[in-house]
């Protein structure tokens, strides 16, 4: 039984940052409203940068701090909701950029904001049938396309940028456990994609959302957890899709992690979708927040409605 581990994992930002005050000259709202009810004060948006320029600076760091080469790679899986184009996908795109083999197998990913997690899993998934041994998982993300900046309700979360993995398959690793589910819900989150006759904007309930989240990412934590035989206290560092701040509070609570062991950056980047959880990754890493051989239980969820958890380790 072969299982994989992290060897890098890296991030890009676009240079433009949107504050809490510049959305309050665009839609009734207000920094103390904003910062109050999700934690977030500014993100970053997209001008120049497209979103496979994103990813492929994203991918570059992660390669870079596992020492791998894009001949390395076996699986190439861009999860995201805002491709720049439907065809041909990012992955794609980012094996000819970099270079990857023409038998890499290189697809995108839609699995909103739990995309991150569907990656891991289809990476360990699909590493087994591979000569290679590495896998590359970029999240890359321009949501400032798809934001409505009309809709107070929505707008003051979204945020650009991309956040990748380099994940190395070996039989010396155990099998890293992950849960993931979906309920089949088109209402909650969605953004109507071509030949829909509508904008193709992100539509919420926020209250929803919100609740679904509250509910689900402790059970999916404990199922991760009882798979694993583990306990919160085994957990070196959580990792989760940084969309509200009084969310994950709510978790905390709940399972009695205490804040210490959660790492949040959604103050300075907002929700990232699929990219959040890859980013807030490599930021705990950067900051040596999660060394070689500790553990990080990543959680995520979104539209869809989809949840995902992975325990994964460093090597
Ligand atoms: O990544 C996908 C996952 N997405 C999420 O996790 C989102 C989860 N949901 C949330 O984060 C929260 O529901 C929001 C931050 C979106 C909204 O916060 P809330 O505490 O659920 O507010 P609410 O929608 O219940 O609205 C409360 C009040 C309403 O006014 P009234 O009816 O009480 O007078 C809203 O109209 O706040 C008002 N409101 C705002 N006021 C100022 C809603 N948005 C704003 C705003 N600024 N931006």
């Amino acid at each position: 039984m072969s299982g994989i581990r992290i060897r890098g994992t890296g991030c890009s930002l676009p240079r433009q940052t949107v504050t809490n005050q510049d959305l309050s000259r665009m839609v009734e709202t207000s920094d103390e409203w904003i910062y109050a009810r999700t934690g977030i004060r500014e993100r970053r948006r997209c001008v120049e940068e497209s979103q496979c320029e994103l990813a492929l600076n994203a991918a570059r760091a992660a390669l870079e701090m596992a020492g791998a080469s894009p001949a390395d790679i076996g699986v190439c899986l861009v999860p995201t909701i805002t491709p720049d184009y439907i065809t041909p996908s990012t992955a794609c795109m980012l094996q000819k950029e970099l270079g990857m083999p023409e038998d890499t197998v290189c697809f995108d990913l839609s699995a909103a904001c739990s995309g991150f997690v569907f990656g891991l899993h289809t990476a360990q998934a699909l590493l087994a049938y591979s000569r290679r041994k590495y896998g590359l998982i970029v999240c890359s993300e321009v949501l400032s396309r798809i934001t409505d900046y009309t809709d107070r309700g929505t707008c003051i979360l979204f945020g650009d940028g991309a956040g990748a993995a380099v994940v190395e398959y070996s039989d010396r690793y155990a099998p890293m456990p992950s849960v993931l589910g979906a309920r089949g819900d088109r209402e909650s989150l969605y953004a109507p994609g071509i030949g829909r006759g509508e904008p193709p904007v992100l539509h919420m309930g926020g209250t929803q959302v919100f609740k679904f989240a509250v509910e689900t990412v402790p059970e999916c934590i404990r199922a991760l957890l009882d798979r694993a035989g583990l306990t919160p206290e085994d957990v070196d560092q959580f990792v989760f899709h940084q969309a509200n701040r009084r969310i994950l509070e709510r978790v905390m609570k709940k399972m009695g992690i205490p804040e210490e062991k959660v790492w949040m950056n959604m103050e300075h980047y907002g929700n990232v979708s699929s990219a959040s959880t890859a980013i807030a990754l490599d930021d705990a890493v950067r900051a040596g927040r999660l060394a070689p051989g500790q553990k990080a239980l990543c959680c995520a969820f979104g539209g869809g409605l989809t949840w995902a958890g992975a325990l994964v380790e460093l090597a």
